[in-house]
């Protein structure tokens, strides 16, 4: 039989895998016979993947040194690991969401990853309009090839300290997801020169271990489900997620470059039919001006 998605034997790289859509995505790609390193803060305890590496996002240093124990060749590397925002700081949350990925990306992904190869992004539908021109524009600074980790993190405290230096953490959950899908977009020529393919999805919301963040921040789990449920009549669930991204990462998606896939079930496309009013298109300096001091 045709093996299309061809992860028989392929070095594939998970981060956030002890939990959620990555755990998911790991038991996938472990099924499917994939060497699978997983990657996470804490111990991953999945029959059958290759290592378990524990590693902080959060720090460069741990970054550093996960790139020292992760093979020189990578097939598919999914980008997964992420904090709700809802109990860490601005920074902090910027720092696990964005910084890290960004520093990942240009720092060892782009010579690391083999011909043919695939990264793959969890974003979120909380990201999304990063491409309409005033928001492009605040996220830009952030995706400056040059900017490397110190300077990122000096442009997130900095962002903080315009708007009061009390930003909430769950705005940067947004502005991470926003700036995130605009780094893969002026990512792609230079993966594509080396033949690899970049991709971002952008989940809806997921029964994960980010649930009750997302419902404390809503005001219950009634409210989150009643704005979060959509066509679908249903929230997501992990392997909704793991599914996709082993698509994107897969052969059958080999010529699928730079695409921020909803996995929503609709409910982009209801805002973009104007069925339903478009939530958000707004910029993080006209709504953080607005709020009272
Ligand atoms: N759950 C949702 O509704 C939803 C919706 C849209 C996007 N997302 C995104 O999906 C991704 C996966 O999250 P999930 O929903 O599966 O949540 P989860 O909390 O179940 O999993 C997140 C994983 O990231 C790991 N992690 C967090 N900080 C880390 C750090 N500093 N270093 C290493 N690992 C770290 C955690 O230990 C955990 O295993 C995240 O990027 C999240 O923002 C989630």
């Amino acid at each position: 039989m045709t093996d299309y998605l061809g992860y028989r034997g392929q070095t594939c790289v998970v981060t956030g895998a002890a939990s959620g859509m990555a755990r998911a995505l790991t038991e996938e790609l472990v099924g499917l016979g994939a060497d699978v390193y997983a990657v996470d803060r804490m111990p991953v305890d999945i029959d059958g993947v290759k290592t378990s590496i524990v590693a902080d996002l959060s720090s460069k240093e741990s970054i550093d040194k996960l790139f020292t124990e992760l093979p020189s060749r990578i097939h598919a590397f999914f980008s997964v690991a992420g904090l709700a925002g809802v109990h860490n700081s601005f920074t902090d949350t910027m720092t696990v969401n964005y910084v890290a990925n960004k520093y990942i990306t240009d720092t060892y992904l782009q010579e690391r990853m083999a011909e043919n190869g695939s990264v793959t992004y969890v974003t979120s539908a909380a990201g999304l309009r990063w491409e309409f021109p005033e928001i492009r524009e605040e996220l830009s600074p952030f995706t400056d090839v040059d900017a490397g980790w110190d300077a990122l993190i000096e442009r997130t405290n900095e962002f903080n300290e315009r708007f009061g230096g009390e930003v909430a953490g769950f705005v940067g959950y947004m502005f991470s997801k926003r700036a995130l899908n605009l780094l893969v977009a002026e990512r792609v020529q230079a993966f594509a020169g080396n033949q690899v393919r970049i991709n971002a999805i952008l989940p809806s919301m997921t029964s994960t271990g980010m649930l009750s963040d997302f419902a404390e921040q809503r005001g219950g789990l009634d409210n989150l489900k009643a704005a979060s449920t959509g066509p679908a009549g249903r929230l997501a669930e992990p392997i909704d997620m793991a599914k996709t991204l082993v698509f994107l990462g897969s052969d059958l998606a080999g010529f699928v470059s730079g695409v921020f896939l909803d996995v929503d079930y609709g409910m982009n496309a209801l805002e973009l039919s104007g069925i339903n009013p478009m939530r958000t298109k707004w910029t993080f300096a006209d709504t953080l001006s607005k709020q009272p001091a």
